[in-house]
């Protein structure tokens, strides 16, 4: 009778809270660094996304746990009010979020278990937590090749145990982070510093993580550092740990960057053009946001084809003409960047192709019923066989007869590809196009 009763308000607990279902927590398996000498502990927050919890460490002195209330008055729940009545194991507080902080110091690896157990369904969850010494680091970052004068990028330090595991965070710890010369680049004569820069999170627009905040507020740097770029070049970001204990046993690790500029080919996407078509290339920089335009030619800058059969390219006028039907590509060629092959160059993909249908649009509205007295523009399109819009440019000459009976033409383009008319008389007609010739 008791047992039966017992059940039916757990159950009952559980439809209230409207939350039958699997916890889980954020991670199942922590690693985190020894406590060294001078005594930082890297801590790591353990969440569920519901439910709440009280939190037991079977070894404390390996790693201990505490439960962390966010949001005070919103999650904080006593045990027994929020509880459900079923509950009723003693007067800790539950939460839904706990920190884990290594104590051990050994260098050796040792493990303890993080039991959570929700207070109104009992269900209980396990997070294995493993303390151990750092054997390697890395550096991580979304990429390695830095545009001039925009936001800096976040880079972070990965550690690893002697095993290759990743280490949950190393934050609170302290590094060393330099700037140094990239040996390959002999051309290069700027020193490290005239290329990055090393920005404090508060001074840029990045949250500021705390700990990282509490660092830097004295002139130290941590896990995580942001770089931006001041000038073009390569130059490499190094770290090593400043801690005693990790000093001369981990290697420092370092990452060569590339300070590139914020360069666009314009057009910037593929054209598909008829041989014989001409498109005028154009190159912009962005700076801060603004788009200014690079007089062509340049000194620093020059314009490449990739297949010269395809394409011819003149480049005092930065025209690239098609001559057959084929694929090719405009490279942007930055002289300051001839030593760094890897440097990602803008281009654009030129197609040739022969035409193969025409198709109209008719604004406003794009219906083909006018309205009498009204005006419109009316456009030719060509395409190809697979229906990419070929660029109509300014030496293509096309033909198209409109029905003037029921159109009048206000005006035309030079090369017929657009018309402007207004509609005049009632009734239906066809209008015909040709595209005749490229001069
Ligand atoms: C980690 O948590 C412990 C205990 O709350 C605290 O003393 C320590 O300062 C924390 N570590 C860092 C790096 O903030
Ligand atoms: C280059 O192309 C532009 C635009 O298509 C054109 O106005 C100009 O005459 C061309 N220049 C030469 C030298 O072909
Ligand atoms: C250039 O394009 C033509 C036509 O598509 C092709 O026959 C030729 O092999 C290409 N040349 C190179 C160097 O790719
Ligand atoms: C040729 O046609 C294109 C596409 O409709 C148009 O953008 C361009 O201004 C025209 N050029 C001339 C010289 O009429």
């Amino acid at each position: 009778m008791l047992v039966w009763s017992a059940v039916t308000l757990v159950l009952l607990a559980c439809l209230q809270a409207a939350q039958c279902r699997q916890y889980t927590l954020n991670v199942p398996r922590v690693l985190l660094p020894i406590v060294p000498a001078s005594g930082v502990k890297a801590n790591f927050t353990l969440k569920s996304q519901a439910g709440c919890f009280t939190w037991k460490s079977i070894k404390p002195d390996v790693a201990s746990v505490q439960p962390l209330y966010p949001n005070e008055d919103k999650q904080g729940v006593t045990v027994g009010e929020g509880g459900g009545g079923g509950g009723g194991s003693g007067g800790g507080r539950c939460s839904r979020e706990a920190l884990l902080t290594p104590q051990s110091s050994e260098k050796t690896r040792l493990s303890t278990v993080i039991i959570a157990e929700e207070q109104t369904t009992g269900q209980t969850l396990r997070c294995d937590v493993f303390v151990d010494t750092v054997h390697r680091i890395e550096i991580t970052t979304r990429t390695r090749e830095l545009l001039l004068e925009e936001e800096p990028e976040r880079f972070e330090i990965l550690g690893f145990d002697n095993e290759g595991n990743t280490f949950s965070t190393l934050r609170g710890h302290r590094f060393d982070w330099l700037l140094l010369r990239d040996e390959e680049a002999t051309h290069q004569t700027s020193e490290p510093e005239a290329i990055l820069h090393f920005v404090r999170f508060d001074d840029s627009s990045y949250e500021t993580d705390p700990i990282i905040g509490a660092l830097e507020a004295r002139g130290y740097y941590g896990d995580t550092v942001l770089v931006e770029g001041v000038s073009t070049g390569t130059a490499k970001v190094s770290v090593r740990f400043v801690d005693r204990v990790w000093k001369d046993s981990v290697a420092p690790a370092t990452v060569k960057l590339l300070v590139i500029e914020n360069i666009m080919l314009q057009p910037a996407m593929d054209v598909y053009i008829l041989p014989y078509c001409i498109v005028h290339y154009t190159v912009e920089r962005k700076k801060q946001g603004k788009t200014e335009v690079v007089v062509m030619p340049s000194d620093q800058y020059s314009l490449e084809l990739t297949n010269t059969t395809v394409a011819s390219l003149d480049t005092p006028s930065s025209n690239v003409t098609g001559l057959v039907v084929g694929d090719t590509e405009v490279v942007l060629q930055d002289k300051n960047m001839l030593h760094t092959p890897s440097a990602t160059k803008p281009s654009a993909g030129v197609h040739v192709v022969p035409p193969h249908h025409l198709g109209y649009t008719i604004s406003p509205d794009n219906i083909w019923v006018l309205e009498v007295g009204r005006q419109y523009q009316i456009t030719v399109h060509v395409f190809d066989k697979f229906n990419h819009p070929i660029l109509v440019t300014q030496n293509v000459v096309m033909k198209t007869v409109l029905p003037t009976s029921h159109l009048d033409p206000l005006s035309s383009s030079q090369n017929g590809s657009y018309h402007f008319v207004t509609a005049e008389n009632v009734g239906k007609a066809t209008i015909h196009a040709t595209l005749n010739a490229v001069k």
